[in-house]
């Protein structure tokens, strides 16, 4: 069975657990696995812009010894009628993965249904999984583990952002929180979602309009951008009901002493977090921006041997 990554919850407890293993022997001993090798290609897929997925998943690439072919999906025929199930069948005739960056969730649905290799998710409007599994490595190096810390989220809830942190962090077995003001709360059947996993990993869910109570003692402050990527003109007031939410000195005051700072990037430095967080001794964004490579190397690697189609670097 061809396995794809396309939310977070396509990894269940344990698998994400031997991921995040396989990442951190991966990020200690960087260029020793070549499961790509060959080279094998994979199809890297641009709707939106990007920076750190766009390189980290062609430098990654290259360092499993596989050959990255990264496009803008604009130079290609998506655009003018080729339907997404014909891409999907013909690409998988070329490559051995596809990672895809769209809009909606159906898009990318639509192209793992009729590939016949394994389809990433590289953000969507709903979920940013690569994003999560490269926050919970820096969770783990950072704090410990991920199993009972506690993670605030917040800012924009109703962001692919907030969603993929409420199904891997309870898939990890966190205390995941999650606040924003009226209007832009999660979808309420990723909530239930969340909850249930959370019910047989031990973490749990919270969904809150207030920052404070969202921080307070958390290990973890998380917080992403007002404004994703398509929102730009779509006519909600994308500043004033956020101010509340800022990520800065005194609202990281009510989390733990220890606390760690993520936000995935680019960051509106001033709008959702302030220089001096984000530049500050709690801050492990760069860490975090790391991570994204090594996470996605190992994801690859799991989803090809799962899907029978690589030898194993989960056991090395
Ligand atoms: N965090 C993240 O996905 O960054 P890019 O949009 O630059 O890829
Ligand atoms: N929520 C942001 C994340 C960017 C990496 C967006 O979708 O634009």
């Amino acid at each position: 069975m061809i396995r794809h990554f396309l939310r977070d919850d396509d990894l269940a407890p344990a698998e994400q657990a031997a991921v995040l293993d396989l990442a951190a022997r991966m990020k200690a001993d960087r260029f020793a696995h070549k499961p790509l090798a060959g080279p094998r290609s994979v199809a890297v897929l641009f709707d939106k812009q990007s920076l750190r997925t766009r390189i980290s998943f062609d430098a990654g690439i290259a360092e499993l010894g596989g050959h990255p072919l990264v496009v803008d999906t604009q130079v290609t025929h998506f655009g003018r009628g080729e339907t997404l199930a014909d891409a999907g069948r013909v690409l998988s005739r070329y490559v051995a993965a596809i990672v895809l960056r769209t809009h909606g969730d159906d898009r990318i649905a639509e192209v793992a249904s009729h590939a016949t290799v394994p389809v990433v998710n590289a953000l969507t409007d709903t979920y940013h999984p690569c994003q999560l599994l490269a926050d919970l490595l820096t969770v783990r190096e950072r704090c410990g583990g991920t199993a009972g810390r506690t993670l605030a989220y917040v800012g924009d809830a109703a962001n692919n952002m907030a969603h993929s942190y409420l199904l891997a962090g309870a898939t990890a077995g966190m205390h995941v929180r999650i606040a924003g003001p009226a209007g832009f709360q999660p979808d309420a059947e990723i909530v239930a979602r969340a909850e249930k996993i959370a019910a047989g990993t031990g973490g749990s869910v919270r969904v809150l309009t207030d920052p404070v109570e969202a921080v307070r003692a958390a290990d973890v402050v998380a917080t992403d951008t007002w404004t994703s990527m398509g929102q730009e003109s779509d006519g909600q007031d994308r500043v004033t009901p956020f101010r509340p939410y800022r990520v800065d000195d005194t609202l990281l005051g009510h989390a733990a002493a220890e606390v760690i700072v993520l936000h995935c990037l680019p960051a509106h430095r001033g709008e959702e977090i302030t220089d001096e967080v984000l530049d500050g001794p709690h801050s492990a964004v760069f860490d975090q921006a790391e991570n994204r490579l090594h996470a996605q190397k190992a994801l690859l690697t799991f989803l090809l041997e799962a899907s029978g189609s690589a030898r194993s670097d989960l056991a090395s």
